[in-house]
C-alpha cells in the first residue's frame, strides 16, 4: 500500500492533562506526520469513554481533562486543518461495533492482556474489576478499525491492543467477509522517548506519583521539577565517577538534546556522547547537567505553553473545533458500520 493510502488513528484517555512522556512517546511524532503530509486521513481521538471504564465514578474529572487534552494537542502543533480530532463517546457507532466485536473475543483472551493485567494490579478496584474496563481493549478495536486505519503511532504499552485488535480483525474477515483493515502500530525508534521515567526515576510518569513534567507546566515549574531530578545516588561529589544508566537526567537528554544545543546553551562539550563520557570518568557535577537539560526542556516547551495558553483564551472555539471533528468522524465510521452490517447479515431494511 503506498503512503498516500495509509490512515492513522491514534489517541489518548483524557484523565488529566498530558506530560512530557506522551509528548516523546507519540505527540512529537504525530506532528511529524501530520507536517510530512503522507497519509490519506490522520484522526486524533480523546478517548472518554475508554476514560470511563476506571473512571466511571468521576464523571467531571473526564469532562475536565476532555479540554485539557484538547489544549495540549493544539498546543503542540497538531492542526485541525489537517487532523481530524474527535470525542470518543461522541461517536456511537464505535460502541455499537464493540457490541460486535465481543463475540469474536474469549474471557480468557482478555484477561490475558498484559497491559490490562498490569493495570489491574495498579489501580484499586474495590468493588472488583469493571467488564468495561477487561474490555477495553475491544472497544479500542473498534476505534481503530471504523477508520480502517493502517497505523497506530502510540506507546509501547499499547502494544497488546493493537495485537488483540488484528486479531477481531483477522477472525472478523474471516467469517464474515473481508470488511475491516489490519492495523500496524509505529512506534518511536529512539529507546529514551518509548520510556520516559518520571523525575523521581520511577518506571511511569504520573499524577498520583507527583513524578510529571506535563505540557501546561510554567517555565518556573519546569525548573523546580528538573533542578530536583533523580540522578545517580552514588555521585556525591562532583569528582566523583557516575552512572548513565538509570540517570533520569541523561534519558531525559536522550529523549530531547539535539546537536546544535550544545554550542548554543555553552554546555563545554560537543556532544551528548562527550557529556557522558565526562560523567562517568568524574568531574561533571548533576547541577552542571540539569541546567544544560533545562536550557533544552525550556526550549521545546516554550512554544508549546504559548500556543496552549492562546487557544485556553476560546474554550467556545475549540469545542465548535471538536464538534465539527465529531461529525467528520462519525460519517466514516458510520460508513464502516453500514459495511459490518452487511457482511453479519443485520441490514435488514436496505
Ligand atoms: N489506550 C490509549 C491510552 O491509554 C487510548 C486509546 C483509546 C487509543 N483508543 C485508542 C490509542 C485507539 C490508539 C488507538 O492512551
Amino acid at each position: 500500500m503506498s503512503e498516500n493510502e495509509k490512515i492513522i488513528l491514534t489517541g489518548d484517555r483524557p484523565s488529566g492533562k498530558l506530560h512530557i512522556g506522551h509528548y516523546v512517546g507519540s505527540l512529537r511524532q504525530r506532528v511529524a506526520l501530520q507536517n510530512k503530509g503522507e497519509f490519506k486521513k490522520i484522526f486524533i481521538m480523546i478517548a472518554d469513554t475508554q476514560a470511563l471504564t476506571d473512571n466511571f465514578a468521576n464523571p467531571e474529572k473526564v469532562r475536565a481533562s476532555v479540554t485539557e487534552v484538547a489544549l495540549d494537542y493544539l498546543g503542540v502543533g497538531l492542526d485541525p486543518s489537517r487532523v481530524t480530532i474527535f470525542i470518543q463517546s461522541q461517536v456511537p457507532e464505535l460502541t455499537e461495533l464493540t457490541m460486535y466485536y465481543m463475540n469474536l473475543v474469549s474471557i480468557a483472551r482478555v484477561e490475558r492482556n498484559p497491559t490490562v493485567k498490569a493495570e489491574i494490579a495498579q489501580k484499586n478496584f474495590g468493588e472488583g474489576v469493571p467488564c468495561g474496563f477487561v474490555c477495553y481493549p475491544i472497544s479500542q478495536t473498534s476505534d481503530i478499525t471504523a477508520f480502517k486505519a493502517t497505523t497506530v503511532p502510540t506507546g509501547e504499552d499499547q502494544k497488546p491492543m493493537i495485537e488483540q485488535a488484528r486479531e477481531i480483525v483477522r477472525k472478523f474477515n474471516d467469517i464474515y467477509g473481508p470488511v475491516l483493515v489490519e492495523p500496524d502500530i509505529l512506534l518511536e525508534s529512539n529507546e529514551a522517548c518509548l520510556r520516559l521515567p518520571g523525575t523521581d526515576g520511577h518506571a511511569k510518569m504520573s499524577k498520583s506519583l507527583n513524578n510529571g513534567i506535563y505540557l501546561s507546566d510554567s517555565a518556573d515549574t519546569v525548573r523546580e521539577k528538573i533542578m530536583s531530578m533523580y540522578t545517580d545516588p552514588t555521585h556525591l561529589k562532583v569528582s566523583d565517577p557516575g552512572h548513565i544508566e538509570g540517570n533520569t537526567v541523561f534519558t531525559y537528554l536522550d529523549a530531547f538534546s539535539k546537536p546544535e544545543h550544545f554550542e548554543r546553551y555553552n554546555s563545554g562539550f560537543a556532544s551528548l556522547d562527550e557529556m557522558k563520557e565526562q560523567y562517568k570518568k568524574g568531574g561533571l557535577g548533576d547541577v552542571k547537567v540539569k541546567k544544560f537539560l533545562n536550557e533544552v526542556l525550556q526550549e521545546e516547551l516554550a512554544p508549546i505553553r504559548e500556543r496552549r495558553a492562546e487557544h485556553e483564551k476560546d474554550i467556545p472555539a475549540l469545542y465548535e473545533m471538536l464538534k465539527k471533528g465529531c461529525e467528520d468522524a462519525r460519517e466514516t465510521a458510520a460508513q464502516t458500520l453500514s459495511e459490518v452490517r452487511r457482511a453479519m447479515r443485520i441490514d435488514y431494511f436496505g
